[in-house]
Formats: C-alpha cells, structure tokens, sequence
C-alpha cells in the first residue's frame, strides 16, 4: 500500500529543521537554474490564462515532456508554479513575477542568471575571497564591460536584466526622491535609459541626458523613443573614465559606482564634478549597506560585484562620504525609498576639481 503525500513530505521533513534549512541552500543553485528554464523557455506566460499540462506547455516549447514535468514539479514544491489536477500546473504569485509583461516582471533577470558569462565566475568564487579580486578576466580574457560591448547578444540580455530587475525600483526612486529643482539631468551610465524616462515623464519642464557606451546608447534610442522623449532627451556616447558630457545641474549614477574599485569610483565622480555646473548635485543610487545581520540584498548583492566586477563593492554611508569627499563633493543627505536603494546626495563644493 502506498503512503499518502502528507506522511512522505512529513517523514522527510524530519530532519533537524536546521540541516534542512542549509541544505535547501546549499542546493540553491539548483532551483536558479531550474527557474532560469522556465524564464528562457516562457512558461509563465503560456499559463497567462490557465492551467495548462506539461505535454502541452512541451510542444508549445519544443522541450522533452518528461523532463518539463519533472522540472515543473520540482518548481511546485518551492511554490514557484503549482500542480493542480495530475499534470496541469498553474501560477502562484511567484511565478506571476516571471510573465513578461509587467513592470515588475524578473523574467529577464532570471535569463542573465543562466547565462555562462554571469555564473561561470561564480565556479571561482573562492579564488575571489583569497585574493580580493574579481574572477570574470580569468574566465573570459577581459572585464565584464568589455566583453559585454564585445557581445551584442550578452549586451542586450544583460540591459533587459538591469531594466527588469529595476522596474519597481525605478517607480520608487522616481517617487521617492525630490527631482523637480532639477532643469538638465545627466544621466551616467544609464543603459537602456528607463530610470531617466520615468524621471521626464514625472517632471515635464526637465530636459534630460543619456550618456552611456555606444553599444548601450544605440540600443536606448528605441525606448527613448517609443517614451516620446527624443526631444527632451540628448543620447550621448563616450566612456565615463574619459569625460562626461558637461552642462548638467545634476548628475545621476544608478548600480555605477558599486561596479569600481574606490580609486576608480572617485575618477568617475571627479569627472562628474568638473562635467557639472557650480553647486550641481551629485546623486547615486545604490543599496548603502546597514550595520547588523538583518536581510539586505545588497549584502548578497555585493558577492555578486566582489566576483564579476573589476574592484567594486557595495559601500556603508562612511564610505560613500569617503568617496564624496575626495571627488570634491559633501554628502548632504540620504533618501531611502521603499526598495533597497537610496538616493546618496551630495553638492559640489566651489572651487574644488
Ligand atoms: C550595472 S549597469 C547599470 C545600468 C543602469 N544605470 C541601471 O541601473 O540599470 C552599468 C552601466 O555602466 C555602463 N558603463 C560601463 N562602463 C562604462 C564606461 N567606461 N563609460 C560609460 N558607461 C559605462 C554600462 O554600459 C552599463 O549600462
């Protein structure tokens, strides 16, 4: 006679909720790239309007059915889908988050996970703690930038990752931060350009610029357009570690200043400085790490920057006062928003360079 499925979960569960917290951590990695399929191969968008079998939502991707089933089913039992009827499954609030069309949607961001140039450093994570350094060079002969202006396709990927990931971000910094003193805003490093779209669109006397690598600028024109903004919105290639375009009374860095190293932070924030006008603002927007053991993601995030990025790391706010300070900036405040991120202003002081 065969158990029912209550008293196999139960005996299974009997380990020392200890162990088996660890455990489901240790295999962590499995259920990432279990979630990275699903993201690839679309399945949260064909269960949009029901449940659907695995044999169908197979043919529908061209993948083995059995394999999709057990797939699936292990994905039920962390509650990323559900198993209604035997065989059919349907979304669960967290599988919602990986239909495409949302604005909160990480369908993207699950995909640059499950690409080889984002975990393939992670294989060499303890090289990176013994020696402080990142791994991505070892692995793919340059830094990660390079490698992305060298691979169109990574390049898109990891630009609709960044926008995905941001999407409530993006609406909470917007909302969150005070931007309506501002008359030219200078974007840096703004990939596909949705934080400074939704920056114009919620102040409309503000004229804008997007300055990022030529690779990242060509391809924000699509949105910049399709936002109706081209008029209001200047595209401007070139490399931060050269010159910024000048002329902004404020200047945005978004997730830039975690990627460098303090030396190299610094280099860009001076060329933000002597970009600027007189008294201009300097805001970044990164997770500025809290003292304690409570949950933050940017303390996970930082692994990912110790690892893939060439010396960055995410800062506590000493730091960031550090790096204000010598590129001839004060910090005159933090404005936390309800995502992880804050926006870190600071105020060129006259005179300095
Ligand atoms: C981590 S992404 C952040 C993108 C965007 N700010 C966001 O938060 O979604 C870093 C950005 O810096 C840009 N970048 C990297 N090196 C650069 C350089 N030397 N000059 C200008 N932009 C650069 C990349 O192309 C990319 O868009």
């Amino acid at each position: 006679m065969s158990k029912s499925e209550s008293e196999y979960c139960k005996n299974s569960n009997e380990m020392q909720p200890t162990t088996e917290t660890l455990t489901q951590m240790i295999v962590g990695t499995w259920v990432s790239r279990a979630i990275y399929v699903v993201a690839e191969l679309g399945i949260a968008d064909l269960l949009k309007d029901g449940p659907h079998s695995s044999e169908e939502l197979a043919t529908a991707t061209g993948v083995d059915a059995r394999a999709l089933y057990r797939l699936l089913r292990a994905l039920a039992s962390v509650n990323v889908f559900a198993e209604g009827s035997p065989g059919y499954f349907e979304l669960t609030p967290l599988a919602e988050c990986l239909q495409s069309d949302r604005n909160d949607s990480l369908r993207a961001y699950a995909i640059k996970f499950g690409q080889a140039w984002d975990w393939q450093p992670w294989g060499y994570v303890l090289e990176s703690v013994k020696t402080g350094k990142p791994v991505f060079k070892n692995v793919f002969g340059m830094e990660i930038f390079e490698y992305l202006a060298e691979n169109p396709e990574a390049a898109r990927i990891y630009n609709e990752a960044m926008s995905s990931f941001s999407g409530k971000r993006i609406a909470a910094i917007t909302a969150g931060y005070d931007f309506s003193s501002i008359h030219n805003l200078v974007e840096v490093g703004g990939g596909h350009g949705s934080l400074l779209a939704s920056i114009l669109n919620a102040n409309p006397t503000m004229k804008g610029v997007l300055f990022d690598l030529p690779h990242a600028i060509t391809a924000a024109r699509q949105l910049i357009e399709a936002e109706g903004l081209l008029e209001r919105c200047k595209l401007v290639s070139g490399n931060f570690f050269e010159s910024i375009e000048s002329g902004g009374d404020a200047y945005l860095l978004k997730h830039i200043i975690h990627d460098w190293s303090d030396e190299q932070a610094i280099a860009i924030l001076k060329n933000c400085h002597r970009a600027m006008l007189d008294r201009g603002k300097l805001l970044v927007v990164e997770m500025v790490i809290p003292r304690g053991n409570e949950p933050f993601f940017g303390k996970l995030l930082d692994l990912q920057v110790l690892v893939n990025y060439q010396g960055g790391c995410e800062r506590t706010e000493a730091e960031y006062q550090a790096l204000f300070e010598a590129a001839g900036f004060s910090l005159t405040k933090i404005v936390t928003t309800v995502c992880p991120l804050s926006v870190i202003e600071g105020v060129r002081k006259s005179g300095s360079s």
